[in-house]
Order: C-alpha cells, then sequence, then structure tokens
C-alpha cells in the first residue's frame, strides 16, 4: 500500500532528478509532512527512493520505475485514484466473494462494477486507457484472423476503438462500427480520429444486451466474454448472433482459452475476473458450449502468436 500511495502522490514524478526536502513534497503533493515523511522512511528502508541528506528524498533505481515516463507504465498501474489501484483495492473483499461467489466490487466501493464505472468518469476513463494501451494484445489480435474477406465488421464492447483501429488498417476497404457504452464511445470518436479512421468507422453508444446494429459481416467480441457469467455471456453472444444474421459471423477474441502453457496466468486472471465482475476465465470447450447455448457453431479456433485464441462463430441455420 506504500508502494502504491507514493505511486498515487507522484513522488518520483515530483522529485524528478533531484533531492527534494519533505516540506516542499509535501506541499507539491498536498499532504502532511509527517506523514509523508514516515511513508519516505519505510520505502527507503525497504530500497525504494533514497535519502541523500536527512529529510531529502531523491529518486533511486527502482523509485525510478514509478515515474511516470518510464515505459512499463507502472505508476499509472499502482495509481489507488486509478482503474489499477481500484482493482487490486478489490481484493479486500476477497473473503466475501469466496464465501459467497459473488465479485467483491460491490461490497468494497458500493456499487456493481460497471455500474461504478458509469458513476465515476475518472475510473471508467482510466479503465478504458489501460484496455486501450496493451499493444501486445492489439497487433496480436488483429494480425490473428483473415479480415480480407471482409467488407464491414462490428466490434461490440471494443472500448475506444484500439482493436477496431487496428483491425481496420489491415484493409483500406474495410469499414467498422464500434458498439460499446454511451462515455466510452465519446471517447472513442476522438481515437478514431487521431487515427484518421473517423469516416471508415460509425459508432454506436448503447448496451450489447439491446439488438445491436445489423448489417456487419463479423461480429467482433475482444476480451469481452470473461467479463460475465454464463448466462450474461450467452446473451451477449445471442445478440451478436442475431445482428449477424444468415450471412455474418461472430468473432470471439480472448486472452486464454484454457490453462494451456501458462496456468497460473489463467488461474490468477479467472479469480481477478470473479472479484471484479462476476466473470471467468474458460476452456475451449466451454466456449464451444456457450456459442451453442447462443445458436452459434465454433468453425475455427485459432491461436495468435502470443497464445490469445480466436473463435471463429457461425450461426446455426434453423
Ligand atoms: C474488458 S473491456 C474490452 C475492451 C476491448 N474490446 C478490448 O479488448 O480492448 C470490456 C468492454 O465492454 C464494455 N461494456 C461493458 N458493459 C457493456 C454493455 N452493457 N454494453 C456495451 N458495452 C459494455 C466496456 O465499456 C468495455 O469497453
Amino acid at each position: 500500500m506504500a508502494v502504491r500511495v507514493a505511486a498515487t502522490l507522484r513522488l518520483a514524478d515530483l522529485m524528478g532528478d533531484r533531492a527534494v526536502g519533505v516540506d516542499e513534497l509535501a506541499e507539491e503533493s498536498n499532504t502532511d509532512p509527517g506523514a509523508l515523511e514516515r511513508l519516505l522512511r519505510h520505502l527507503v528502508a525497504h530500497g525504494l527512493f533514497a535519502e541523500p541528506t536527512p529529510g531529502e528524498f531523491s529518486v533511486n533505481e527502482t523509485a525510478a520505475l514509478l515515474l511516470s515516463t518510464d515505459p512499463a507504465g507502472m505508476r499509472e498501474a499502482l495509481d489507488l485514484e486509478g482503474f489499477g489501484g481500484r482493482m487490486d483495492v478489490a481484493f479486500t473483499g476477497l473473503l466475501h466473494t469466496v464465501r459467497t461467489g459473488q465479485p467483491a466490487w460491490e461490497t468494497v466501493f458500493g456499487a456493481p462494477f460497471w455500474q461504478y464505472l458509469d458513476d465515476n468518469p475518472r475510473i471508467s476513463e482510466s479503465f478504458d486507457a489501460m484496455m486501450a494501451a496493451s499493444p501486445e494484445f492489439l497487433a496480436d489480435a488483429a494480425g490473428g484472423y483473415d479480415w480480407a474477406e471482409l467488407s464491414h465488421v462490428v466490434d461490440v464492447g471494443g472500448g475506444t476503438g484500439a482493436l477496431l483501429a487496428e483491425i481496420l488498417q489491415t484493409g483500406p476497404e474495410l469499414r467498422g462500427t464500434l458498439v460499446d457504452l454511451p462515455e466510452t464511445i465519446g471517447r472513442a470518436r476522438e481515437l478514431m480520429a487521431s487515427r484518421g479512421l473517423a469516416d471508415r468507422c460509425e459508432f454506436a453508444g448503447q448496451s450489447f444486451f439491446d439488438p445491436l446494429p445489423t448489417g456487419g459481416d463479423a461480429y467482433v467480441l475482444g476480451r469481452v466474454v470473461h467479463d460475465w457469467d454464463d448466462e450474461q455471456a450467452v446473451a451477449i453472444l445471442r445478440r451478436c448472433a442475431e445482428a449477424a444474421a444468415e450471412r455474418g459471423r461472430v468473432v470471439v477474441i480472448e486472452t486464454h482459452g484454457g490453462a494451456g502453457d501458462n496456468p497460473a496466468a489463467f488461474a490468477e486472471m479467472s479469480l481477478r475476473m470473479l472479484v471484479i465482475a462476476g466473470g471467468r476465465e474458460r476452456t475451449v470447450d466451454s466456449y464451444r458450449a456457450l456459442a451453442a447455448a447462443a445458436g452459434l457453431q465454433v468453425e475455427n479456433v485459432s491461436s495468435t502468436p502470443l497464445g490469445h485464441v480466436i473463435f471463429d462463430c457461425v450461426r446455426v441455420s434453423g
């Protein structure tokens, strides 16, 4: 928690490349000088930050990882006032989750996860930004499917459009529709415009539990199904199946399709999804069963170079 507080207060950024007295740091971080000094001494004792002269603190090699400019993005991930830190705090409700089988988010923060994001635009923005800032997922997922045969891709729960942008860049003729909640769609318009794709993309600010825009020849669900329990996952897949109609496809992209060669990551993420929103990680067979319950048939399952899994589904006729 001490590290998270240091990250949240941007102490490394405030120090930059100089040793800074605790009073100045307290003023700049709007904190109590005595409490801040105790926090920093505790961190220094563990090798994070240095105290070159008594009462003055500076960034050492480890604390440099907390600079906002560090490419690993650790400061943002640990920020208690952003999505990353909130997600960690949700785990203080793990006992409740294990006793009841219900997500901890509501007991810790007073509202279910998606409702909470809707009520807290700053955290919602931070969530969207974290989703959009996963180049290892986005490029890999977009490169893992042959979009060339398609003309209109509908990305359902597509966030601010980072994946759809990658997909549209695979072919100049490809058009897209981005479906997500209205707040997120507001931010998506900016992202698509900044990538020069605004004229090839339509936007639908709506719930994916409601009827989806028709006319697409592929309905993509990227990292969406694992957010939900089976009943809700089937409901979302069914909306995609309805909109895809006879000739469309439903393309489900997930980080895991089973424990595979990284059982620790699969187990951790499956617990995380439950604690946050009541979702889960699933095996390939479980995804097949969900698809079948939604009137879809999985025609092909493929793995991307980085191990993400793509289910290519069509509607079961009749
Ligand atoms: C885990 S994020 C995945 C975002 C994106 N597909 C990606 O892979 O980066 C889940 C997305 O579902 C959206 N979402 C949640 N509930 C929704 C609902 N009822 N209707 C539409 N979108 C929803 C969220 O706003 C979020 O953008």
